[in-house]
């Protein structure tokens, strides 16, 4: 358990992040990173997958990674109300980096790309209400051979803390050995917790773990805010298939970890990019609030269709994403004709439910399925009002338990539903009433 101090001993708002993460610590003394962060999955944007490393911006000006990119991303996560929905993080992934440490061993940021300095963008992001991430790796070099960490955790994240960034995004190429990743991925967490400023850590070190070693989840949840344990994203469907699979693969143990304070981390949200079908993208948003999972856009928010960015704002979808009991969504049943059933248990002991079609062949299909099935028997017992999300918003009405629902999904697409149990009540004069639990 890591309490991040404040160093300057003031009254201030990390102050009293710090009393927060000792009551949390008293509430909740399974050991997690409890820094007072990521109680509910971070939401943001994040450059990798859209703008990848492009660092030449005479041939790009408007793709490439620099304080220009993040300043208009920054003005239109306000602007464009994304911001009012939850997005807050705005993070630069690699290629920030000049290739070089300055004379006292410091990162430094391209001097033609980020003129202004990394300080100067965290104030303006700040000034817009937002918060700004950063990404550094553990080993010898980033992943894409800008400087690594290795050998200068404390002082990387005393740089980081300098400069007021939020959020560090910690990747593992070139790590060295699985000593030498597992000791790094914990010294930088404690490195952090000593700058005493709050930043959200995001790790990959089950990823890099995983071919050669069982993570050890527990251990990793002490020291990371989320995880990311499957391969990059991109932006196609079989990506997306991929990591659904793997996930509901391993769900047993993912699903048991992820709590307020460390998530299982999906990857980035490709909605609104050019890969994904209409459907696809309902899938993705709908599976990535099933599964508790961090809600990092990466697409490019000056163009993006009307139809992708009310799915991103869906405050609907959002709510189940974000709910305060911060339980992981899990696959119940696959059938033979490839339909998928999850359920989330959320607070007030409603669920979420999401009916994935993963045919890819043919029109939409109906599915049916006992209401007896969810939440062990216990979501819609007695009865329950049945709320319908994905794809459009509808009232589905009152159900008993033993009423069958059938639904029609769209090949490769997703029906997600809200369900909240009735209790039976017997009101004074004797007769029995419903009442929402
Ligand atoms: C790795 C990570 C990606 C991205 C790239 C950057 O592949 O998994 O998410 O950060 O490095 O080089």
């Amino acid at each position: 358990m890591a309490v991040r101090g404040n160093r300057r001993g003031a009254p201030s708002r990390v102050g009293l992040t710090a009393l927060l993460a000792v009551a949390l610590e008293l509430a909740c003394p399974a050991g997690a990173l409890e820094n007072g962060l990521a109680r509910t999955p971070p939401m943001g944007w994040l450059h990798w997958e859209r703008f990848l490393c492009q660092t030449d911006c005479a041939q790009e000006p408007r793709q490439c990674i620099s304080e220009k990119l993040f300043m208009q991303m920054a003005d239109l996560m306000v602007s464009e109300g994304w911001r009012d929905v939850g997005y807050q993080y705005l993070c630069i992934d690699d290629c920030w980096m000049a290739p070089n440490r300055d004379k006292q061993g410091r990162l430094q940021p391209d001097p033609k790309r980020f003129p202004s300095g990394i300080g100067k963008l965290a104030d303006y992001v700040h000034s817009k209400g937002l918060k700004l991430g950063i990404y550094a790796d553990v080993g010898n070099k980033t992943c894409a051979g800008f400087p690594g960490s290795y050998g200068y955790y404390e002082l990387d994240a005393a740089t980081f803390a300098s400069w007021g960034v939020d959020l560090l995004k910690f990747d593992g190429c070139y790590y060295g050995t699985l000593e030498l990743l597992a000791e790094g991925y914990k010294t930088m967490s404690r490195a952090l917790n000593k700058t005493g400023r709050s930043i959200v850590y995001s790790c990959e070190w089950p990823l890099y773990q995983k071919p050669m070693q069982k993570p050890n989840y527990t251990e990793i949840k002490q020291y990371c805010n989320y995880w990311r344990n499957f391969a990059d994203i991109y932006d196609a469907w079989k990506s997306i298939k991929n990591i659904l699979d793997m996930t509901s693969f391993y769900q047993d143990n993912l699903t048991a970890i992820a709590g307020p304070g460390g998530w299982n981390d999906p990857d980035m949200l490709v909605i609104g990019n050019f890969g994904l079908s209409w459907d696809q993208q309902i899938t993705q948003m709908a599976l990535w609030a099933m599964m508790a999972a961090p809600l990092l856009m990466s697409n490019d928010l000056r163009h993006i269709s009307p139809a992708s960015k009310a799915l991103l704002q869906n405050k609907e979808v959002i709510a189940i994403n974000q709910d305060p009991l911060g339980k992981q969504g899990y696959r119940i049943t696959k059938d033979s004709r490839g339909f998928e059933l999850w359920e989330r248990p959320l607070s007030d002991g409603a669920y979420a439910i999401a009916i994935m079609n993963r045919q890819e062949i043919g029109g939409p299909q109906a599915y049916s399925f006992s209401l007896t099935f969810l939440g062990n028997g216990l979501a819609c017992n007695p009865a329950c009002s049945i709320q319908q999300i994905l794809p459009t918003s509808r009232h589905l009405g009152l159900h008993n338990w033993v009423s069958f629902l059938k639904v029609v999904v769209n090949p490769t697409g997703t029906v997600l539903l809200k369900i909240v149990v009735i209790e039976e009540k017997r009101d004074v004069s004797g007769s029995h009433s419903l009442g929402v639990l």
